[in-house]
């Protein structure tokens, strides 16, 4: 697991002043292209919510960058997968929310029949930054009337204590940067 988890943390690449200046962008990418390492991130991943709830219904992921992550995880799980996307791109009833981003603003967005009150849902993400993304996402599912088991996400930038802004919702991240 220790070696899992270096594996994992080698392949995160770093760009500062991307996609502005003053922002240290973390990119992973090498991580996605080498199939040990993105192996060894849905292991960790999976390790940990098996380990953390005896059962849970659905993966909700986030537009983009959450996508990449959720189905692998889902499937090893053995439950669905459901999209929370930024808003525009579902049909039929949703749900939507606007949020302000680490740079810039965004509105999100859930199909009204992504999941059923009461199931239990693991929300996750590639990188909690400022948690505006997460904590919206978390109010659009808590319309839903999900039961939020956990906010999940591979990269947290502690500086920016996006945690806090997740309140009593229940958090967890794989690699910690300053
Ligand atoms: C990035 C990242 C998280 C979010 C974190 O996504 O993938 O979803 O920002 O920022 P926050 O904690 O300050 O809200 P982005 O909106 O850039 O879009 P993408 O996933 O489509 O690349
Ligand atoms: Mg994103």
């Amino acid at each position: 697991s220790e070696d899992k988890l270096r594996v994992v943390r080698d392949r995160v690449r770093s760009f500062p002043d991307f996609p502005v200046p003053g922002v240290l962008f973390r990119d992973i990418s090498p991580l996605l292209k080498d199939p040990v390492a993105f192996k060894a991130l849905i292991d960790l991943l999976e390790d940990h919510l098996r380990a953390s709830f005896p059962k849970i219904d659905v993966i909700a992921g986030l537009d983009s960058r959450g996508f990449l992550i959720g189905p692998p995880l889902a499937q090893r799980l053995g439950v669905g997968f459901v999209l929370i996307r930024k808003k525009g791109k579902l049909p039929g009833p949703t749900e939507s929310i606007s949020y302000s981003l680490e740079y810039g603003k965004a509105e999100l967005e859930v199909q009204s029949d992504a999941v059923e009150a009461g199931q239990k849902v693991v929300i996750v993400d590639d990188l909690l930054a400022t948690g505006g993304t997460m904590r919206a996402a978390c109010e659009l599912l808590a319309r839903l009337k999900a039961d939020i088991l956990e906010c999940l996400v591979v990269i947290e930038l502690k500086a920016l204590r996006g945690a806090a802004k997740l309140e009593a919702i229940r958090f967890h991240s794989l690699l910690q940067y300053d």
